[in-house]
Formats: structure tokens, C-alpha cells, sequence
């Protein structure tokens, strides 16, 4: 027997969506009417789910099963059609993003803290995904947001838990639930992109790989795809299990947080390519043998090169990179002639980008690498993306990014983060550089002069929308450029994010270590910002 109970319920505060979805520590997520509320708000806020279908999945976090459970009754309640679920409650980002175009699903609800470390101490999240696969746009995230403030009740469905581990076809109450193998469509848009009878030559010519897992939910794809259809060695995906904890780990794709590749790459005895993704497979770390690519190096040097993989041979429409991320990408579009465009942080700002076919390439410097092919970034295709260049350059990592600083120059680049601070001291560094930006052109600081300073405010030339406040830009005469502001992603205090850069054309000086290179643009940061006042730190937590 199941019925339908409608639970009178109270708006809770603090459910604004941030750069990707709402993410909160997991045992808020646990509370009281937590979940539900903010499940039915984004019921209402697309209109309500009567007679659509929606894919559901997750990273396989903490609490994911639970969510799952309860999403799937107050569908059911608030009449779905159909759901249709990664098996075990799995799907990673962009495999969940493929199965809303392939299905041409309504949307989607994916369930995921991203990089966020998972546990019940830890972080849970959850992000709504429009009918096009890619994340909900601000004004429908703040729709969302304005329903959880007059929230009253909501509908769930009292009935038993599905079995989610049976692949088919199911019913909850009226409607229909079908288990998917999350792997097997992504697997197959993965084989239509790329060469993969070169990838599967050049690993049995010898060729070696590590990709790490991480313990989340990549593992099963690696696994299937790289091990399983491409022929790799076992043991060439590592931490593969996904884990409600990730191994007590921080899934985050960086030289910091997946330090065991970086050792692992940089060992005497070090396979030929290494690559990690972060807990919901959306994100991607490359590094050769004794050489760490950069994102925004990455990003570059794909664009550079996406023409010897089947997908792109035609060429690019264009290329897209966050404020952030360094410039090494706006010179290959210039080179290739073709359009390049500047958006602010969060994947969502290149879905109206890519649906008007303006860019095929996009990419950030938080490691999020992706194409059209779906509407979410990509960590296990910018891995094969590289896998098919290498297979037909036949040259080292480090050779290909020496030659493509060769031909377009090195931006150097470094991100420093300053976490958890007093969240007013950060509003108030922030404030200040606005306040202060008009005034900074023509002054000098630690031998640089500045050129141009600004609060970033995006134009999206397709539907015309202004978002502004998106950080602060400064660009000095020489080439360098520093942009500050805060992490839209963090669930503790505010997170400063330091983003460095500094252009060199000079290949005898490619060689510079990064901390060298950017040592003037660290201090004139310091010193327009006056980072170490405001935050009362001595040096950042985090450098990547
Ligand atoms: C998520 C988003 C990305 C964004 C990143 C960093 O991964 O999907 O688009 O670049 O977070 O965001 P943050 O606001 O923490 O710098």
C-alpha cells in the first residue's frame, strides 16, 4: 500500500544555491524536513515534475543512498512519470548530464559536494540540471532559493525502499523507475568522440598509465573504459572503489590532494601518463612523467590540439575559460582564428555558450575541463581527450607542453587560497579592492605597474543577462594579472582565492620554477589587497 502524505513544513534558512548546487555539512542535509524542503522547492521552482522525467544519481557520498530513497517518494508523490536512477544510486556528473540529452529527460537531480571531502562529518550537496543536462542558471537557482523561504509543506509517498542494485525497469506507486548501468551510455558517447583503436594500440605497445579514482565514483568508469574497452593493464586505475568516505580523502584533483599521483609521477620509475578526477567525476588532474599540467595549461593545449581526435578533426567553434583561469587559452583562439570567450566561475556560464554553438572547448582553472558533447565538464573525457593526442603524437607530456610554450609562450599561474575565513573580513577585503579599482591604473607596485583594474561583470552575449560582482581583475603593464575573490563553493566561512599569472615568451626562461616566475605578482598582490591584514594570515593554506 502506498499513500501520499502531504507534511506541513517551515521555510529553513540558508538554502541558496551556490556555484554548484546547495552544499552543506552532511548532517545538516540529515536534518529535520532539510532535504525534503529543498527537493520540493526545486520541484516548484522548474514548475512543478507532474508527468516529466528526471534522472537521478550521485557520487555515492555519505547519505546518498538515503537521499536517493526520499527523492524518488516525493517524485513519485508529486507525480513524475518517470526517474531514471544510476544503478546503486550512481551517476557522475557528466555521465548524468549524457543520460538527460540522451533520454531528452526534463532534467536531472545529482546528488554531490564535487571535490568536498564525504562522510557524516563531512559535506552533501545536491544540484538541479535543466533539460539541456547542464546546471540550473542563476535565475532559476534563485527561483529555487525564493520557494525554500515560503515553503509550507511538501509530498512524499509512504512506501517501502526500492531495490536500486536490479537494472530494468520498477514502479514506485504510479511511477515508473528505471535502474540504468551508469557507465554504459557514457562509455558509449566516450567511443564516438575518440580514436580508440589508437588509444588501444599505444597501450599495447607498451604505454603506461595510472589514473587515480580517488575512491569516488570515476572508478567504475575508468575501470570499465580505460581497463575494461581500451585494454589498459588491471592496476592501472587505482583507488576505484567508490567509498561513502573516499578513503577518508579529500577527492579533490590537485598536486595537494592527490599528492600519492604526484609522488607516483614523479618516481624514478613513473608511467608515462597520470591523471586523477575528484568525487563526482567531473573534474580532471593531468600530469606527465616529472611534469604537473596546470587546468588552464591543459585547457590550452587540448584546444590546440582537439583536432586529432575524431570528434573535433572539423576544428573548434570557439573556446570558453572562467575570469580566473589564466590566459595560455586566448592565444591559441587567436591563433586558430576563432572566438574566445571570458565567463565568470561555474560551469553554468558556458551552457548558453555552447547551445548557441558559439564555443566547443571550455574550461576552468579549478581543473574542469570540457566540450558540447555534454553540458557539464568532463574529467574522465579530458583525460581521453589527452590519451588520443598522445596516441597520435607519440611525444612525452613534457615534450608537448614544451613545444606548445614554444609556439604560444608560457603563462605561468598559481591559485592561493586562504579557507575558512571570518567571512566579514573577506566581504571587507573584497569591498575595499572595489572600492579602490577606479584608482589603481598607473600606480606601481613592487615593479609592476597596473593597467587596468575591475570588478568582473559578465555580458552573456547569447541571452544578454549581466552578472556582476564575479572578482576583482587587476592587470598590470607587463602581461601579469591577479584576480581575487571569493569561493562560491566553500561551507565553512569564506574561502579567498588568489588567482596569479604572469606571461613569458621567452622559452630560455620556460624553465622557471612557478614560485619564481610569479614572485612579483605574489607581492604586488599582497600589497594592493593587503591579503595578510585582512585575513591575519602569514601565507595561504592552499597552493595550487
Ligand atoms: C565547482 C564549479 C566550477 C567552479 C568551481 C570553483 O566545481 O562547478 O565551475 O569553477 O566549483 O568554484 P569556487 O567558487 O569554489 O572557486
Amino acid at each position: 500500500m502506498t499513500r501520499i502524505l502531504t507534511v506541513p513544513t517551515q521555510p529553513i534558512e540558508g538554502q541558496k544555491p551556490g556555484t554548484s548546487g546547495l552544499r552543506k555539512k552532511t548532517k545538516i542535509f540529515m536534518g529535520p524536513h532539510y532535504l525534503e524542503n529543498f527537493t520540493q522547492s526545486v520541484f516548484d521552482a522548474i514548475g512543478g515534475v507532474r508527468g516529466k522525467a528526471l534522472i537521478l544519481g550521485g557520487d555515492g557520498r555519505y547519505f546518498n543512498d538515503r537521499a536517493v530513497q526520499v527523492i524518488l517518494r516525493m517524485a513519485a508523490a508529486n507525480g513524475a512519470a518517470r526517474m531514471i536512477v544510476g544503478q546503486g544510486g550512481l551517476l557522475s556528473t557528466p555521465a548524468a548530464s549524457n543520460l538527460i540529452r540522451q533520454r531528452k529527460a526534463d532534467g536531472g537531480v545529482i546528488l554531490s559536494a564535487s571535490h568536498n571531502p564525504g562522510g557524516i562529518d563531512e559535506d552533501f550537496g545536491m544540484k538541479f540540471n535543466g533539460a539541456n543536462g547542464g546546471p540550473a542558471p542563476e535565475s532559476l537557482t534563485d527561483l529555487i532559493f525564493a520557494r525554500t523561504q515560503e515553503l509550507s509543506e511538501y509530498h512524499i509517498l509512504e512506501t517501502a525502499d526500492l531495490d536500486l542494485t536490479l537494472i530494468g525497469e520498477t514502479r514506485m506507486g504510479e511511477m515508473i523507475v528505471e535502474i540504468v548501468d551508469p557507465v554504459a551510455d557514457y562509455a558509449k558517447l566516450m567511443g564516438e568522440l575518440f580514436d580508440f583503436d589508437l588509444i588501444r594500440n599505444l597501450f599495447i605497445g607498451g604505454f603506461r598509465m595510472r589514473f587515480d579514482a580517488m575512491h569516488a565514483v570515476t572508478g567504475p568508469y575508468a575501470k570499465a573504459i580505460i581497463e575494461g574497452i581500451l585494454g589498459a593493464p588491471q592496476g592501472t586505475v587505482v583507488n576505484g572503489t567508490p567509498s561513502p568516505d573516499f578513503g577518508g580523502g579529500h577527492p579533490d584533483p590537485n598536486p595537494v590532494w592527490a599528492k600519492e599521483l604526484m609522488d607516483a609521477m614523479f618516481a624514478a620509475d613513473a608511467p608515462d601518463f597520470g591523471a586523477a578526477s575528484d568525487g563526482d567525476g567531473d573534474r580532471n588532474m593531468i600530469v606527465g612523467r616529472g611534469v604537473y599540467v596546470t587546468p588552464s595549461d591543459s585547457l590550452a593545449v587540448l584546444a590546440a590540439n582537439a583536432h586529432l581526435a575524431p570528434a573535433y578533426a572539423e576544428g573548434l567553434s570557439g573556446i570558453a575559460r572562467s575570469m580566473p583561469t589564466s590566459r595560455a587559452a586566448d592565444r591559441v583562439a587567436e591563433k586558430l582564428g576563432v572566438e574566445c570567450h571570458e565567463t565568470p566561475t561555474g560551469w553554468k556560464f558556458f551552457g548558453n555558450l555552447l547551445d548557441a554553438g558559439r564555443v566547443t572547448i571550455c574550461g576552468e582553472e579549478s581543473a574542469g575541463t570540457g566540450s558540447d558533447h555534454v553540458r557539464e565538464k568532463d574529467g574522465l573525457w579530458a583525460v581521453l581527450l589527452w590519451l588520443n593526442i598522445l596516441a597520435r603524437r607519440i611525444e612525452p607530456v613534457e615534450q608537448i607542453m614544451a613545444s606548445h610554450w614554444k609556439e604560444f609562450g608560457r603563462n605561468f599561474y598559481s591559485r592561493h587560497d586562504y579557507e575558512a575565513v571570518p567571512v566579514e573580513r573577506a566581504n571587507a577585503l573584497i569591498q575595499r579592492l572595489r572600492d579602490i579599482a577606479g584608482d589603481l591604473p598607473g600606480q606601481q607596485f613592487h615593479g609592476l605597474t597596473v593597467e587596468s583594474a575591475d570588478d568582473f561583470a559578465y555580458h552573456d552575449p547569447v541571452d544578454g543577462s549581466v552578472s556582476k560582482h564575479q572578482g576583482i581583475r587587476i592587470g598590470f603593464v607587463d602581461g601579469s594579472r591577479v584576480v581575487l575573490r571569493l569561493s562560491g563553493t566553500g561551507t565553512e566561512g569564506a574561502t579567498l582565492r588568489v588567482y596569479l599569472e604572469r606571461y613569458e615568451s621567452d622559452p630560455s626562461r620556460h624553465d622557471l620554477p612557478v614560485e619564481q616566475a610569479l614572485a612579483p605578482v605574489i607581492a604586488a598582490a599582497d600589497e594592493i589587497a593587503l591579503i595578510r591584514e585582512f585575513t591575519g594570515r602569514e601565507k595561504p593554506d592552499v597552493t595550487t
